[in-house]
């Protein structure tokens, strides 16, 4: 059976996961339900990401409530992520159906915003999407090509809850429509 070990929050677990021989781990402080005044769990994840490698597979959760969100944790590290509450907030609105739609708007926001990045398919997503959280600047791109399409969102942070907010995307390509002189 596929041992998961969820709530992993350091690189150091993360790498006595692997040691240890675990298929996968989540990085997740379980919706904030944990130790308050932490670092986010988005600015954790590049970390644990470099420091397992291709040892086991990374997973991620937490705060995420857009396509966007979800795309910054795929370039930053995670191969799948999961949602907790709005899954609930479908549920309480609409049944197994509102789940379905929760589900479908999530989906739909991570293509376009992909296909906004410039990115044709969402197992090529990498670090070249996202600002990285560890150094504060861009995976490269900006510099490169100078066009920075994708805004980034200035929701209020919570002190130690995963905060997918400050992180920037990045336009992989140049769009004439967009492009600045
Ligand atoms: C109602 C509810 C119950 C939860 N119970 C548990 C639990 O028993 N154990 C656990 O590890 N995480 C639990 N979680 C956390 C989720 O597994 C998950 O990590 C979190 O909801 C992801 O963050 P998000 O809600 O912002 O998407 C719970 C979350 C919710 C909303």
């Amino acid at each position: 059976m596929p041992l998961v070990i969820k709530g992993v929050q350091t690189a150091e677990d993360a790498r006595l996961c692997a040691e240890y021989g675990c298929e996968a781990l989540v990085v997740s402080n379980h919706g904030g339900h944990a130790l308050q005044g932490t670092e986010g769990t988005i600015e954790m994840l590049p970390k644990i990401a470099d420091a397992v490698g291709d040892r086991l597979e990374v997973y991620f959760d937490g705060g995420l409530r857009k396509g966007a969100d979800v795309l910054k944790a795929l370039a930053l590290g995670a191969r799948a992520v999961f949602v907790g509450l709005p899954i609930f907030w479908g549920l309480s609105v609409n049944g197994e159906e509102g789940v379905r739609h929760c589900l479908e708007i999530l989906r739909t926001e991570l293509s376009v915003t992909i296909g906004l990045c410039g990115v044709t398919d969402v197992k090529r997503v990498d670090r070249s999407v996202a600002q990285d959280p560890a150094s504060g600047s861009a995976g490269g791109v900006v510099g490169e090509h100078g066009d920075d399409l994708v805004g980034r969102q200035d929701d209020a942070q919570t002190a130690g809850l995963p905060d997918a907010s400050k992180i920037g995307l990045h336009s992989r390509r140049r769009q004439p429509g967009y492009a600045r002189g």
